[in-house]
């Protein structure tokens, strides 16, 4: 079954053609991050317009790509929930005007279902049941995944996503948006001991995470050092930023598999790119003796060809849409 799929939550346009849900035939992702990054974050008007200037000249892209005829496309699919809502409804509307002119069904899709369903185009051996991780600038989830389509959120952060604090810490050493990947690299030659940073605990939930008082500490720090006269240590307080991060998430994945009896862990989403996250989690689940799947790089940030991959399960069990599903700015999983 041949998708054309796109994801247009945020400030990534993307259009996709996958095939049976495990091969990607094509990827166009155009990403808005230079034009946000004025602004040090995304604003949703401006990722709406610019989703609708190219969105339509990314599908011709990936048709053309995937070396298909349009009659050959059997579906499309688009994310419509969660995200910005304005950004959503240019790719559902796209995504739903194609399947009218085409004849085909149209499968909406949720972003957070998306990013564990990266897992499939890189690991063609791995099938339900997982715990996947999903660790993003928007979300930041532990999920139970005991079919293609049976998902349960079994932890969540209860305030900020990760990401969110990577980047806020990031805008505030003056590291630029996203800062993600640039507090990463900073990090490298840094002291993870230098900084005393909160690991905040959710009383009742153990499997729950906060992140928000993590990025205080952050600036806190930051502003201390410039109220005291001090010189800054940036690699250090990366370093022992990504450590509390780390520290957050890794130990809840391990609790988590333990709990709900799941020996291997998929791990999705553009916090995923993190060195730090990878190393603990790489470390952490050989101790645990769980399967761990870590998606490339490519394969963690937005991206069009995991919703393809995730609507070919949506289809199989009969979650088609029609021309009047909405978008949905945040949605149960
Ligand atoms: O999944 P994604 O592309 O978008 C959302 O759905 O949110 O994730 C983007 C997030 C940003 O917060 C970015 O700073 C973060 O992933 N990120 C990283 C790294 N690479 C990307 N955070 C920490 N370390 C990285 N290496």
């Amino acid at each position: 079954m041949t998708i054309l799929s796109i994801e247009s939550s945020c400030d990534e346009t993307a259009v996709a053609v996958t095939r049976d849900g495990r091969t990607i035939l094509a990827d166009e992702i155009f990403s808005q991050a230079d034009i946000h990054a004025l602004y040090g974050g995304v604003v949703p008007e401006i990722a709406s317009r610019n989703h609708l200037k190219v969105i339509a000249k990314l599908a011709d892209a990936a048709i053309a790509r995937a070396g298909i005829a349009k009659r050959d496309i059997d579906a499309v699919a688009a994310t419509n929930a969660p995200g910005l809502i304005g950004a959503l409804l240019v790719g559902l509307n796209f995504a739903k005007g194609a399947a009218l002119s085409l004849g085909v069904p149209f499968i909406p899709v949720h972003h957070l279902r998306g990013h564990i369903a990266a897992n499939y185009l890189a690991f063609p051996e791995l099938a339900p049941p997982f715990l996947a991780v999903v660790v993003s600038g928007g979300n930041t989830i532990i999920a139970a995944v005991r079919d293609y389509t049976d998902i349960e959120i079994v932890g969540q952060t209860r305030d900020d996503a990760a990401g969110e604090c990577f980047d806020k810490a990031a805008r505030a050493m003056g590291l630029g948006y996203p800062g993600g990947r640039a507090l990463d690299d900073l990090s490298q030659s840094g002291d993870d001991t230098r900084y005393t940073l909160p690991r905040p605990v959710i009383d009742g939930a153990p499997l729950d995470m906060s992140f928000s008082g993590l990025k205080t500490a952050v600036v806190n720090a930051i502003h201390n050092a410039e109220q005291r006269g001090e010189t800054l240590d940036k690699p250090s307080l990366a370093a022992s930023l990504s450590r509390a991060v780390s520290d957050v998430i890794v130990p809840r994945t391990i609790a988590a598999a333990r709990d709900y009896g799941l020996n291997a862990v998929a791990v999705a989403g553009g916090v995923a790119a993190n060195s730090r996250v990878r190393r603990d989690l790489t470390n952490a689940c050989r101790r645990a003796g769980l399967a761990l799947y870590l998606p490339p790089l490519s394969l963690c940030g937005d991206n069009a060809a995991m919703i393809g991959a995730q609507a070919y399960y949506e289809y199989v069990a009969g979650n088609v849409g029609d021309m009047s599903t909405n978008a949905y700015a945040s949605r149960g999983i």
